[in-house]
């Protein structure tokens, strides 16, 4: 039987607003290493069409702020309204690497699923991210990566003809020296994550043209190197 919000979901609704590995299934592992209460306010930063907004509105009765850059948010706003969610997950326009809108401690968590990877790679994310989280709060993060390093310009065959900078893939270990340089967290968990290959299989059914694009890579079996790396820190 199954027992995760996400096998009980409506799949075709995943599907069509999936953008990379299934972020509610993703989400859903994440939020099982958190302690989330409901009412608590949390930042899903990167939200992208929402999902991982909706699971933790609809599973943990959170207040979602769900920034995103690339999608409106008019279009999230009617797609959290049309599942009854407009009092719950709030939509907002925002940049990370611009100005933050949002007052500081006031965020008991926040999350990016899929995301932090195009703008928290860098050693002032994290340092600019910390004053909207309340004392003690928690950033929880979940990013595909590598699951090694590979020297400069040596990616192996299955992945060379597909690889772009701009994937933005790392390795746990480059993640962990990047968070271990910022004195105001303590890292609580980096790990690999359990549902990457099923996150991965579901993407790769979605009918987003990048997912059918993304079929050939993983044909080639670029996926062998393929994780996805959670990251979670509390605020000192
Ligand atoms: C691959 S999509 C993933 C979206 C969603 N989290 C998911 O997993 O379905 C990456 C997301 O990162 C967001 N993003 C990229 N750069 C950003 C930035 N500077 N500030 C906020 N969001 C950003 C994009 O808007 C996009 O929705």
């Amino acid at each position: 039987m199954n027992t995760s919000f996400t096998d009980n979901y409506d799949k075709a609704f995943l599907l069509d607003t999936m953008m990379g590995p299934n972020a509610m299934r993703i989400t859903e592992e994440l939020a099982g290493y958190l302690p989330i209460t409901p009412g608590m306010r949390i930042l899903d930063l990167g939200c992208g069409n929402g999902i991982s907004s909706i699971l933790l509105a609809q599973k943990y009765d959170v207040t979602v702020f769900a920034a995103d850059l690339w999608i409106s948010p008019t279009e999230n706003a009617k797609r959290f309204a049309s599942l009854g969610l407009d009092a719950k997950v709030y939509p907002f326009l925002v940049d990370a690497t611009k100005d933050i809108p949002f007052a500081h401690e006031y965020f008991d968590m926040i999350i990016s699923v899929d995301s932090y990877q195009y703008f928290g790679n860098n050693e002032s994310m994290l340092p600019k991210l910390l004053p909207f989280l309340k004392k003690d709060g928690l950033i929880a993060i979940a990013v595909p990566g590598f699951n090694q390093d590979f020297p400069e310009g040596q990616l192996p065959l299955e992945v060379k003809p597909f690889w772009t900078p701009e994937w933005n893939f790392y390795s746990c270990d480059w993640w962990r020296a990047l968070w271990e340089k910022e004195s105001g967290i303590t890292i609580t968990a980096l790990r690999e994550m359990d549902s990457c290959k099923q996150a991965w299989d579901e993407w790769l059914q979605s009918p987003n043209p990048y997912a059918q694009s993304d079929i050939p890579m993983m044909q080639a079996g670029a996926g062998k190197y393929f994780n996805i790396i959670q990251m979670i820190g509390i605020k000192k």
